[in-house]
């Protein structure tokens, strides 16, 4: 038996397999290995994460939660985003989604059969504040009291998210993330939601993404995919100038340090919190003393904008010399808001954002571009790079010397579809997790500091533009009926949560 799985985690584990799932096609005839029948192969035993090690699911509530017009809830920008015509492949949008917030029990079940520890969830800021701000809405709140009682009885941790992009629409109305008032208001609601948790919550994820709904939702992205230009874009869909979009950045990073600070002063003493942020990461093409250094430095700086001035408390000269009359206008109180000491990191990894090697001009690497033929997933954004899960990490403590790193979220879609025999047997997500879990093992068998994993997603989900087409979960969802049935992809984690190892 492995050193890190004690007899009772294992006795814990057979009992879940031989309930079977509650929904859904049975894991049980795809249980985790029994003691005897573990193989002793170097992956098997070599490969084992430290003790304590967290293995979880995340979600957003957009995505799953449906429901959007129950319970008082108010309108996001999501909602106004995937109605308006031509947004949304298909023509999909998340009325009911997954249908979540009244199937959350059965959800809860699945977590369970899987043997996840901990669970990523985010809270709709308009269920709370249907209008963003003033009065909160009782039913909303009742919902995530629920939701975390239903984990905390299944023996799952809860780990909210603040913000997953589903910005109330009365606050888009009055120049949403542009205005400094929706900074403030988003502080407000994060102390208040603190506070109303932390007698059965003690660790906070603030804000998902910034890159994601600040830059591809208020400029868009192009990149080119197989030869052809692509567009990507989020909600509300703006076109800002430099300036324009630089400020909205900066208004983001600072409603990070203001919510820390609203969450310390509301919560119960004890309570963590931290961002998950897209890192964006320099991978060094050749591993060389050079070369390493060089992917440090362009990491720093493509994240001038987000972590690194959550993290430094600045922005870097290079950063601020681009933006040149674009700069962001802003005070050293600001910055000092900015910095608030956050509890760990959350990173979201789900590609390099480039290979680099050492150069002699400033500033002192050179990014090498994705061949045409760089393998990617099905998503047209992504690109396959597994080491992104050593790199970013090691980065991150390298330059930010972080005490405690979270894998936020890291999983990929794929072209499920469900056999006539009730499986789906998803080869290649099995690859990529497989590959991207020995990269994050050699991490933290070089001891960086990584307490735990979130897979991205707990099951397939509105994944916003693309809407239903591109499945990302263990668990694939009949959107027609709600049926859930655990992908192959599902019995393999839960062989690696049950090892504690990458299997
Ligand atoms: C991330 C988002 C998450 C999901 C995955 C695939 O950028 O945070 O909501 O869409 O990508």
């Amino acid at each position: 038996m492995s050193a890190n799985l004690t007899k009772r985690d294992f006795a814990k584990v057979a009992g879940a397999a031989a309930f079977g799932m509650t929904t859904g096609a049975p894991l049980a005839g795809r249980a985790a290995s029994s003691a005897e029948s573990r193989p002793k192969s170097v992956q098997g035993e070599g490969a084992a994460f430290p003790d304590g090690f967290s293995w979880g699911v995340a979600t957003s509530a957009f995505q799953i939660e449906g429901a959007v017009k129950e319970d008082g809830r108010g309108a996001s920008i999501w909602d106004t985003y995937a109605h308006t015509s031509g947004k949304v492949r298909n023509g999909d949008n998340a009325d009911v989604a997954n249908d979540h917030y009244h199937r959350y029990k059965d959800d809860v079940r699945l977590m369970q059969d899987i043997g996840v520890k901990t669970y990523r969830f985010s809270i709709a800021w308009p269920r709370i504040f249907p209008n963003g701000i003033g009065q909160p809405n009782p039913k909303g709140l009742d919902f995530y009291r629920r939701l975390v009682d239903a984990l905390l009885e299944a023996g799952i941790e809860p780990f909210p998210t603040l913000y997953h992009w589903d910005l109330p629409q009365a606050l888009q109305d009055k120049g949403g993330w542009q205005s400094r008032d929706t900074v403030k208001a988003f502080a407000d609601y994060a102390g208040y939601m603190a506070g109303q948790l932390s007698d059965r919550v003690t660790r906070f994820f603030t804000i998902n993404e910034f890159f994601s709904f600040v830059d591809i939702g208020h400029r868009g992205v192009e990149m080119m995919v197989d030869g052809k230009k692509v567009r990507i874009e989020h909600a509300p869909g703006l076109k800002l100038s430099n300036a324009k979009l630089n400020q909205v950045r900066h208004n983001a990073v600072l409603a990070q340090g203001l919510s820390v600070q609203a969450i310390r002063a509301n919560a119960k003493a004890g309570t963590k919190c931290g961002p998950a942020d897209n890192l964006s990461t320099a991978v060094p093409a050749i591993e060389t003393p050079e070369n390493i250094k060089a992917a440090e430095i362009a990491t720093r700086e493509m994240n001038a904008g987000y972590l690194t001035v959550m993290l430094e408390g600045k922005y870097t000269d290079a950063y601020l010399a681009a933006a040149g009359k674009g700069a962001p206008k802003f005070t050293e109180d600001e910055l000092k808001i900015i910095s608030s000491p956050v509890d760990f990191i959350g990173i979201n990894l789900y590609r390099p954002s480039a290979y680099v090697v050492a150069s002699e001009r400033v500033p002192g690497f050179r990014s090498i571009s994705f061949n045409k033929s760089h393998p990617r997933m099905l998503s047209l954004w992504h690109l396959l790079g597994p080491e992104v899960m050593y790199w970013a990490p090691r980065q991150v403590q390298a330059l930010w010397k972080t005490k405690e790193i979270y894998i936020t979220e890291n999983g990929c879609a794929a072209s499920d579809e469900l056999s006539a025999q009730g499986i789906v047997d998803d080869s290649d997500r099995i690859m990529f997790l497989r590959n991207h879990l020995a990269h994050l093992h050699r991490a933290t068998a070089e001891g960086v500091p990584i307490k735990g994993y979130f897979h991205w997603s707990l099951m397939d989900n509105f994944e916003w533009s693309d809407g239903f087409t591109n499945r990302f979960g263990l668990v694939y969802v009949d959107f027609k009926t709600q049926k859930r049935t655990p992908k192959l992809s599902a019995a393999y984690f839960r062989e690696a949560i049950a090892r504690n190892a990458v299997v």
